[in-house]
């Protein structure tokens, strides 16, 4: 899903908010290439699942720390070293871009991945 498609309410009315840690703002990250705004203030498969709410609910993911199914690599910004981390433990941050996801997220992620715009 592109940003331009995806039109949010401001969180105080979003009925999701409960889910998500606070936040006043979305931010821009890049997933595989493709731009998306997510809440700031969140770990990074939270931010996922603000991209596809039943497919990372849906996912076999143990939120903890335990399974390692959320794996990621990304970059703090397009020339900084790779990292490898686990998504339900790193903040999202400004402008990162996730450069691998794990088969899990990759299937959970894939229509939104799809429909994305570069
Ligand atoms: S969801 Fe299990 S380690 Fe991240």
């Amino acid at each position: 899903m592109s940003m331009a498609e995806h039109d949010h309410n401001p969180p105080q009315q979003d009925p999701r908010y409960d889910l998500f840690g606070p936040y006043e703002k979305l931010i821009e990250v890049r997933v595989l290439g493709s731009k998306f705004l997510v809440p700031e203030n969140n770990k990074l498969l939270r931010c996922f699942q603000y991209l596809s709410l039943l497919g990372i609910a849906n996912g076999r993911f143990c939120w903890n720390g335990d399974c390692k199914t959320c794996q990621v690599r990304y970059r703090t910004h397009p020339q900084a070293d790779e990292r490898s981390a686990l998504s339900c433990q790193v903040p999202v941050a400004e402008g990162m871009h996730i450069t691998e996801l794990s088969e899990e997220l990759s299937l959970r992620l894939r229509d939104v991945l799809a429909s994305a715009g570069k």
